[in-house]
């Protein structure tokens, strides 16, 4: 069957790329879930799965379901043209999140800008939450080369550094217009007091994005504990990487 015929349910079937893709937001849902973000209903994934049809998780379900069951816990919709409003294509009508508004904002950006296959991730990582309670690491460039300096890989898998978004309504239009910003130099976002956000083409790319900037606040943070200011690769060691690496 085509990716766009209509079985007798009424719902597109899915062709094979689209389902190796929703297993493996299945299993960033997991990792999510494992890692201690995802409290209760904590974050959200969307994937653009082929033209205008996405999968999105659902709104108030929890990422251990999404894990286990993706088309129970979420759903495939067609998104119109005006990029806002959307009907479903698979069986089940799962509300998706509510932060589906920032979500269709950043995909249509995305795509403006050429990329195809976009993946949005949103999650809930209680150590970068914890640094944006701090008034110094709202400042974009001082989180970036705090975080860049606690372990080289991080200045190679994370190039772009990580922007910051000041607090507003989760699921709000602010969110959404704040974060679009950002994403103009960057692909992982902190969000003030509430998460971080992550964009690219491969839903595991963007977890392991997340994954390395956790690890070097986590690092961060023991040499705090461990009685002093983490002294941090410098401002050469950093370099050097660039020009190794092209960045
Ligand atoms: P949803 O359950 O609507 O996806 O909301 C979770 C969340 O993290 C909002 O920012
Ligand atoms: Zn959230």
């Amino acid at each position: 069957m085509m990716k766009n015929d209509i079985c007798n349910c009424g719902a597109i079937a899915l062709d094979e790329n689209s389902k190796l893709v929703i297993d493996r937001v299945a299993e960033v849902a997991g990792y999510l879930w494992q890692k201690n973000w995802a409290e209760r209903n904590g974050g959200n994934i969307s994937v653009n799965l082929y033209d205008n049809i996405f999968y999105f998780t659902g709104t108030g379900q929890r990422m251990r379901d999404v894990a286990k069951s993706p088309l129970d816990f979420g759903a495939i919709i067609k998104v119109c043209d005006d990029w806002t409003n959307f009907e479903y294509v698979s069986e089940k009508h799962i509300k998706p999140t509510s932060e589906l508004p920032s979500h269709l904002a950043i995909h249509k950006c995305l795509r403006d800008r050429g990329m195809r296959n976009t993946v949005v991730v949103h999650t809930h990582p209680n150590e970068l939450i914890a640094i944006s309670h701090l008034e110094k690491f709202l400042d974009a460039d001082v989180l970036t080369k705090t975080l860049w300096s606690m372990i080289p890989e991080s200045r190679i898998i994370v190039p772009k550094g990580v922007g910051v978004v000041s607090y507003h309504v989760p699921g709000s239009l602010e969110l959404a217009t704040a974060t679009i910003e950002q994403l103009a130099t960057h692909d992982v976002i902190l969000w003030e007091k509430h998460g971080v956000l992550a964009v690219g083409n491969d839903v595991v790319e963007c977890f392991d994005a997340i994954d390395t900037l956790v690890k070097c606040t986590q690092i961060y943070l023991f040499a705090k504990m461990a009685g002093g200011e983490p002294q941090g690769l410098n401002d050469e060691q950093l370099e050097e990487l660039a020009v190794k690496f092209n960045l």
